[in-house]
């Protein structure tokens, strides 16, 4: 396994596999197949610049994601969130997540002062991997997404990287 943060070069890779997880995974995305599907290739390319995205690769093949940004703005920088994690079917329950997430938050350290990610109530496997990398549910948000007419509950959740 390999572990690296894409380029803008990686561009063609990341939407591929992104469109992908939005498709595979509808319910347990914020955001949808869509409305990115439907974004021109420089907005793309541009909003791959205001993360940093941690894949992992197999055989050069990305196979693993998980993308981390921190707030801009002065009373809110301390604190990280991470999106997009996501591993592809086949590969899944073989410790790509969670090498990426051990990445990620490393990474997070020298940064930020805590992450914060949501995760949908149903999602049990998403919560169990969340629970087991240390994130404690703080709040749960009624009808965070609605997916063809259907509302999604969310957890907040957050891990103090100070401690
Ligand atoms: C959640 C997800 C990213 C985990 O990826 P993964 O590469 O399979 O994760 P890992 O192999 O590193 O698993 C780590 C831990 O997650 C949990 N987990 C992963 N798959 C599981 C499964 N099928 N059943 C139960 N627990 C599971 C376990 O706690 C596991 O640790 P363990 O093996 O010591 O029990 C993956 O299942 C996925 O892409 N799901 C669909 C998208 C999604 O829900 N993303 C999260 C959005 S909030």
């Amino acid at each position: 396994m390999k572990i690296r943060i894409l380029t803008q070069n990686d561009w063609k890779i990341w939407k591929t596999f992104r469109l992908n997880a939005l498709k595979d995974s509808p319910n347990n995305f914020g955001s949808s197949f869509e409305e990115e599907f439907n974004l021109s290739d420089l907005d793309f390319q541009e909003g791959m610049t205001k993360s940093q995205i941690f894949c992992a690769f197999a055989d050069d093949a990305l196979v693993s994601s998980a993308g981390f940004y921190s707030l801009q703005t002065d009373k809110t920088r301390h604190r990280g969130i991470i999106w997009g994690m996501y591993t592809l079917p086949e590969y899944r329950e073989k410790g790509f997540a969670s090498a990426l997430m051990k990445t990620v938050i490393e990474h997070a350290k020298s940064r930020v002062s805590q992450i914060h990610l949501t995760c949908v109530t149903s999602n049990d496997i998403g919560l169990k991997f969340y629970l087991k990398h240390g994130f404690k549910i703080y709040g749960t948000e009624p009808k965070a997404l609605k997916v063809n007419d259907i509302y999604f509950d969310e957890h907040l959740m957050v891990f103090d990287v100070s401690e």
